[in-house]
């Protein structure tokens, strides 16, 4: 027998499973952890969607297997939102699929489309299905780098992407864009967009944007869909996900817009695997898309008055974060008297000294190594008590570093 399998010796052990070890280890000892290591949404999902799933869930006709790619009320729905949020019409029937959160559909579109060493341009830093969608397909990685000098520059972006082109055999089949980017909260514009399609038809190459934060902005500077580009969706698919926009990321309710051929794709891997999400699930996606924006307002303002009040404490504790424009994370440069450890040993001090749990970048890529990301998913309270323990670890850092043993647990 193989001492490994095929795909699971293709994905890397999880960098962050050292970072949750250690604060699961001092949460056994009795610790507080203040948490913004994950980027799981703390808020409770609007009540009147709550309402509606529970009102379909008594009903048991809405028992039986559902629709693999959405009942038709919640694509039209989805149909709806892109209408009046990008001014970009679909077709229910052929450009529009739902997904069981948008993290599998990314997943089993990379499945659907991936032949064995297709090479995929993906970004570097990134959320890990970026990737690991197309590596557990079989593809072949080709990174990215996002960030020059700690922000998005979009004529190096464009560069890397040509010498990508050139460089890679065979030709890139896909590349995967992500704005409002996570972790590096990065935002892109239009004119972006245009370039990026005008250079994928030119060399043939499929684009997938993962627009999960369209709604997590705070600059009054709304994200713009990749489908506004004229012509865009000969070439493009588009996910986007209930998850963050109306905190329900435990539904798992996402969506896949776009190219035909993609979509349909997508929805034939599917058959074969889900049933789609469970009807009442659905129903309550379709009226949380259907139904008053202000609970979406309502979430935003949480979100963006925790970052202020982040960035305002931990500049007063001496640490000085770029305030997030878009998405749920702060992308925090390690402090500098701190450099020489990298993301992964300044997270494990901040654990230790200051009992805040925070991502280091290096677990989202090579090119996150420097940052750590800082999930705004803990209240404002909670974030300042975070401040005053980063406070202590800056002004005893001579201290703490001599004493410090990056091999050594809690
Ligand atoms: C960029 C990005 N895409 C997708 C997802 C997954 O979202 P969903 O809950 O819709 O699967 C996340 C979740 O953190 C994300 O940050």
């Amino acid at each position: 027998m193989a001492e490994e399998f095929y795909r699971i010796k293709r994905l890397p052990p999880y960098v962050f499973a050292e970072v949750n070890r250690l604060k699961a280890e001092a949460r056994t000892a009795g610790v507080d952890i203040i948490d913004f290591g994950m980027g799981n949404p703390d808020m409770d999902t609007p009540s009147h969607i709550v309402e509606k799933l529970v009102e379909t869930v008594r009903k048991p006709r809405t028992h039986r297997y559902s629709a693999s790619k959405g009942i038709p009320g919640l694509r039209r729905a989805q149909v709806g939102y892109y209408e009046r949020r990008f001014g970009v019409k679909l077709n229910e029937e052929t450009e529009v699929i739902a997904t069981l959160g948008s993290k599998e559909g990314l997943a089993n579109l990379a499945m659907a489309i991936t032949a064995p060493g297709d090479v995929m341009l993906v970004p570097n830093p990134s959320y890990p299905i970026h990737p690991y969608g197309f590596m557990i397909a079989g593809g072949t990685l080709r990174h990215i780098q996002t960030l020059y000098n700690g922000s998005f520059d979009p004529e190096e972006y464009m560069r890397s992407l040509e010498r990508a082109v050139v460089h890679s055999v065979p030709k890139p089949t896909a590349i995967v864009v992500s704005f409002p980017s996570n972790p590096t909260a990065q935002l892109c514009d239009l004119d972006f967009y245009r370039e990026l399609v005008a250079f994928a038809k030119k060399h043939h190459i499929w684009l997938l944007s993962d627009l999960a934060y369209a709604e997590m902005y705070y600059d009054g500077n709304p994200p713009p869909s990749l489908l506004q580009v004229d012509g865009a969706k000969e070439i493009s698919v588009e996910f986007t996900s209930l998850s963050k926009t109306f905190s329900m990321p435990g539904w798992r309710m996402g969506f896949a817009v776009g190219n035909e051929r993609l979509i349909g794709a997508l929805a034939r891997i599917k058959s074969y695997l889900d049933y789609g999400a469970f009807t009442p699930i659905q129903v309550a996606a379709a009226s949380a898309l259907n139904g008053p924006t202000d609970c979406i307002e309502e979430i935003r303002q949480t979100y963006k008055s925790r970052r202020d009040v982040l960035i305002e404490a931990m500049s007063r504790a001496g640490w000085d974060i770029p305030a997030p424009p878009a998405t749920m994370f702060a992308w925090a440069p390690v402090p500098e008297r701190f450099h020489n450890l990298g993301s992964m040993g300044f997270s494990k001090i901040l654990l230790k000294e200051a009992g805040v749990a925070v991502a280091p970048g290096i677990g989202f890529g090579e090119y996150g190594e420097g940052y750590v990301r800082i999930g705004l998913v803990e209240n404002e309270q909670r974030i300042r008590q975070a401040a005053r323990g980063v406070k202590k670890v800056l002004d005893n850092a001579d201290a703490i570093l001599s004493a410090f043993d990056p091999e050594e647990g809690l």
